[in-house]
């Protein structure tokens, strides 16, 4: 792939900003009134036509979750195989070469009950190392499967095989898979992961179940967008999508490409078919939405059409009504919705909220959309229904409230034995003038040929609070562990914590103020992904009973490629009994011949 050139750098100085802006905007609007409004009639409403819809890459029966799956008690083994290679395709209408897990975007759909075992054997056909993560899994008592690059294991090799193995105990719901590996995902590496269980308590309210993973698009591949991201000429500004996918499919006015903020020059087909969900009038429809995405939060909605929220990151909720759903990098959220509507094609719109990006990208249509067609309705049609009014619309850039978010479930809260607090923040390296994320005083860069799992086992304690690169707590003989987690930014950062859910215990805006700020701690929500605001706070709670070492990141992947990272080392002396695959450790020896 080609270095992004310098002259595109351009419109991100700020003194220049406004000037290029707003040429660029008069650019558009003369172009689109002497050219989009003509191809419009033809091409752009991103309909299919029926014939050649299915391409290979990707089939939108996929997403509807099959009535032929036996939800039971009785465990058994999901085996798959899989290989990652490097493929073009066009997503959106525009190519560019993509990494696809057995030529699929998304990647294949993995399904179990809770109890089952997982087993997928990984063969690496791609030029770099890989690591698939199992995004939700607690992964009790087998954290090296987690699949984290530095920190569970070193990468799968090019050319060679992994197998994961591990069972699904003690949870259910919405989950994915991705690559763990540098920002390889948002070059394609994922996919949904399902559990479900007889006990799942909304279970008997809907008939029918569909995945919807909504994802920012890059026209450009994400090592090169890291790339001018951690270097001086981005000062700082996040590389902004050129689009966004409904699983795997949007549409695209090609005549934005060359106005991009990274233009490509690649073929483009206008006109590229959108994902469409047919619904039957009277119908329940469990819907999964899964932000797959690398950057921007959505809000989502489907016009017409309420949203009653089951299910946030595989914890029930108790049921609550929106209209517009946010939903930030990596979260999930159930919703029930019923086809109680005349019979009509309807838009699903996940609007993108670029109030959170700090530069414009001009090739970007924020609002990304799919289709509901009701059965009996017209398929050469777009929906023209309209969108929700503005009064419909929520707080952008944070959560739900927690008072909107109730598990169904009670679980009590941890005592906090200990508490820590972390500042996340943007600090400018004076040297080469390169804005770094932090976590208290450290910038998180990835052990490559080792893990901090294995240097745990091995005994080292040395990666200490102020290590330049690996910020790891331990977590010795403590049961409760409380965080406040401090945003310094100026944006919002949802973080993962991987191998538990968390009791979310508050959040604001502001500063926390401990033992003023009034903390919830009756039945609070619990999820594995929050979204800490801007200029705010979090605070959280955890059961300390997973050995194991664990992430805590922002899943913006620019910002965990920036250093937005922290680890806690559950458990030290069980991490020490761990009967780890040799296998795994034989990765390390290889990665240390390969380049990132
Ligand atoms: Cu979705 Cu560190 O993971």
């Amino acid at each position: 792939m080609e270095k992004p050139q310098k002259k595109k750098n351009v419109l991100l100085r700020r003194p220049l900003i406004s000037v290029a802006i707003l040429l660029i905007t008069v650019l558009v609007l003369v172009l689109g009134l002497v050219f989009g409004l003509r191809a419009r009639h033809h091409n752009s409403s991103g309909l299919d036509s029926g014939s050649d819809f299915a391409e290979a890459w990707n089939q939108p029966s996929e997403f509807l979750l099959s009535k032929n799956f036996s939800i039971t008690r009785t465990p058994t083994t999901r085996y798959y195989e899989w290989n990652i290679s490097q493929q073009t395709i066009a997503p959106d209408g525009l190519e560019r070469p993509m990494l696809l897990v057995n030529g699929m975007f998304p990647g294949p759909l993995v399904e179990a009950n809770t109890g089952d075992r997982i087993v997928v054997k990984v063969t690496n056909n791609m030029v770099n190392g890989t690591a698939i993560h199992w995004h939700g899994m607690f992964q009790n008592g087998t954290n090296w499967m987690d699949g984290s690059v530095g920190i569970t294991q070193c990468p799968i090799p090019p050319g060679q095989s992994f197998t994961y193995n591990f069972t699904v105990p003690n949870q259910w719901g919405t989950y994915w898979w991705h690559s763990h590996a540098a920002s390889q995902y948002i070059d394609g590496i994922y996919g949904p992961l399902i559990i479900h269980s007889p006990d799942e308590p909304h279970l008997a309210e809907y008939q029918e179940d569909v995945i919807m993973m909504i994802a920012d698009h890059y026209h450009t591949d994400s090592g090169s967008l890291v790339s001018w991201y951690l270097s001086p000429d981005s000062e700082g500004a996040e590389p902004v999508p050129d689009n966004g996918v409904i699983n795997g499919r949007g549409t695209f006015d090609c005549s934005g490409d060359s106005q991009a903020l990274f233009p490509t020059g690649n073929k483009c087909n206008n006109g590229a078919p959108m994902s469409v969900f047919d619904f039957k009038a009277g119908t329940t429809y469990r819907v999964r939405i899964i932000n797959s995405g690398a950057f921007a939060d959505f809000q989502f909605s489907i016009d017409n059409h309420n949203l009653t929220v089951i299910e946030a990151d595989g914890v029930d909720m108790q049921p609550v009504q929106v209209q517009r759903l946010p939903i930030h990098v990596a979260q999930r959220y159930s919703v029930l919705v019923h086809a109680n509507q005349a019979v009509d094609n309807y838009w699903v719109r996940a609007l993108m909220n670029t109030n959170c990006f700090n530069t414009p990208n001009p090739a970007l249509n924020p609002s990304i959309q799919a289709i509901i067609r009701y059965e009996g309705a017209a398929s050469t049609q777009a929906p023209n229904s309209v969108d929700w009014s503005s009064s419909a619309w929520v707080a952008v850039c944070v959560d739900l409230t927690l008072d909107m978010l109730k598990p169904y479930t009670p679980v009590p809260v941890p005592a906090a034995d200990v508490s820590y607090h972390i500042d996340i923040s943007f600090q400018t390296i004076s040297k080469d003038h390169v804005n770094m994320g932090y976590m208290n005083q450290t910038s998180w860069r990835p052990l490559m040929n080792d893990s901090t799992l294995f240097q745990s086992q091995r005994g080292i304690s040395a990666f200490d609070a102020v290590s330049s690169s690996q910020f790891v707590i331990p977590l010795n003989n403590t049961n409760g562990v409380q965080l406040v987690l401090n945003n310094l930014d100026e944006g919002s950062h949802p973080f993962h914590f991987h191998g538990h859910v968390f009791h979310v215990l508050g959040w604001g805006h502001g500063n926390y103020q401990a033992g003023v700020t009034p903390l919830e701690l009756v039945n609070p929500l619990r999820r594995d992904t929050i979204t800490i605001p801007a200029y705010g706070w979090t605070v959280v709670r955890f059961a300390n009973d997973n050995p194991g070492l664990w992430a805590l990141h922002c899943h913006i992947s620019w910002h965990s490629e920036s250093g937005l990272m922290v680890q806690f080392e559950s458990l030290p002396d069980k991490i020490k009994t761990m009967d780890i695959p040799a296998e795994l450790k034989s990765m390390c020896a290889a990665s240390s011949a390969m380049k990132r």
